[in-house]
């Protein structure tokens, strides 16, 4: 069917390279519930990020000046960013940078703060180099995350462009959507440099029936119609699910297109498990990593092409190296994000893929001089 998306998660290409070390110190991590790595993980990051102010080379591969990009009204020193859901709360925003990211998304926050659904939540799916999650939005609310930012901000320890992204508290209803987001987009907007609608995790309950045409344009009319009253008005994005049809996912470009976005993130989790090579917890939760990589590039690419020029576009699912970070450029992506690639991939994930892409550049630029 030409205007369905490919239901099949990729086969598992081999897996990109990493370093002995990281192999090593991969392995004792992972012996440790996801989640409890990941809240060790950002704690060292947070405390860093207080603590450490070191500002790297100017010769680092992160700051080439060929990968720098110019796209939302933004400029990103590299095209590579950090996915929402890793820095929920903005707690190390500094540490992003240092560790080669061009960009950061914090987020998802929610106007009111919440916990999230129960534990066990976030599961590693080896065989698949994916992960599974049903998080559920935990996070300390708008508000904390904004006067993090304005921490941040005022330190000068902000160097990369930082997105907020936004979305539904779990104890509102969908009828009272649009006001929500309205209140954080509100709290939000001055300290992103960008602000992402998510309307696509399958971890609250209903969100994902905000996709449909008529209730997104209500919860974008009211976003966009209080950002174009700003002084400055910030980029507005809004974040699809890639288990959307293809018809679905162009009425939600068409709403974002007419409400005044800028662009659209392509793409959340999926729910599809179809084509998973190893086992997979049960219960609810949306998968990432590599079995997402075609389908979310497949969307990419049909939107791009229909919406060129028109709405600009992040790629996310399954960049893992500098292959699948270039892909998604090539599909038409002005930069993409990783959450799982860096999981797996550890603290020199960016710079391998920036190098990896110095280099895919390289050879295609050396093949067509010859
Ligand atoms: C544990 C986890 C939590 C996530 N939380 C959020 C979130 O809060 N908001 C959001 O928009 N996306 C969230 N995502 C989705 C990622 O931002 C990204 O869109 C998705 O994982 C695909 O990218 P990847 O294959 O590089 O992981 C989360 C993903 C994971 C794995």
């Amino acid at each position: 069917m030409a205007d369905s998306i490919a239901r099949t998660a990729a086969a598992v290409t081999p897996a990109p390279p990493v370093p002995a070390t990281w192999r090593v110190g991969r392995k004792l991590l992972f012996s440790v519930d996801a989640e409890r790595v990941h809240h060790l993980a950002m704690a060292s990051l947070s405390v860093w990020s207080r603590v450490c102010s070191v500002d790297l080379p100017t010769s680092d591969v992160a700051r080439a000046p060929s990968l720098r990009t110019e796209a939302f009204g933004l400029v990103f020193p590299n095209p590579l960013g950090l996915a929402a859901g890793f820095d929920k709360d903005a707690v190390a925003v500094p540490a992003w940078h240092a560790l080669g990211f061009g960009f950061v998304e914090v987020g998802t926050v929610t106007a009111r703060p919440q916990p999230g659904n129960e534990r066990p939540r976030l599961f590693r799916l080896p065989a698949d180099r994916a992960l599974k999650n049903r998080m559920g939005f935990n996070n300390q609310g708008a508000v904390a995350c904004v006067q993090r930012l304005e921490r941040w901000r005022h330190a000068g320890r902000v160097k990369i462009p930082v997105g907020v992204n936004i979305g539904k508290s779990k104890v509102v209803d969908n009828a009272d959507a649009a006001d929500d987001y309205r209140a954080s987009f509100g709290a939000v907007a001055d300290v992103a440099d960008y602000v992402v609608v998510n309307v696509s995790s399958p971890n609250t309950p209903g969100l994902r029936a905000l996709q449909q045409k008529d209730e997104l344009s209500r919860v974008l009319d009211v976003v966009c119609g209080d950002n174009a009253k700003r002084t400055a008005p910030r980029p507005v994005l809004v974040k699809l699910a890639p288990d959307l049809a293809f018809e679905d996912a162009r009425a939600c470009a068409d709403a974002a297109l007419h409400a005044g976005c800028r662009g659209l993130v392509l793409t959340n989790t999926t729910i599809d498990p179809t084509g998973l090579q190893g086992p997979v917890p049960e219960g609810g939760g949306g998968i990432s990593g590599a079995p997402l990589f075609a389908r979310s590039t497949e969307l990419l690419r049909t939107l791009a092409r229909e919406y060129q020029g028109k709405l600009a576009f992040m790629g996310a699912g399954g960049v893992e190296d500098g292959a699948t970070l270039q892909a998604k450029l090539d599909a038409g992506a002005a930069v993409a994000q990783a959450y799982t690639g860096f999981v797996y991939g550890g603290p020199g994930f960016v710079r391998r893929c920036l190098r990896e892409l110095l280099a895919l550049r390289a050879s295609g630029a050396a093949a067509t001089a010859t």
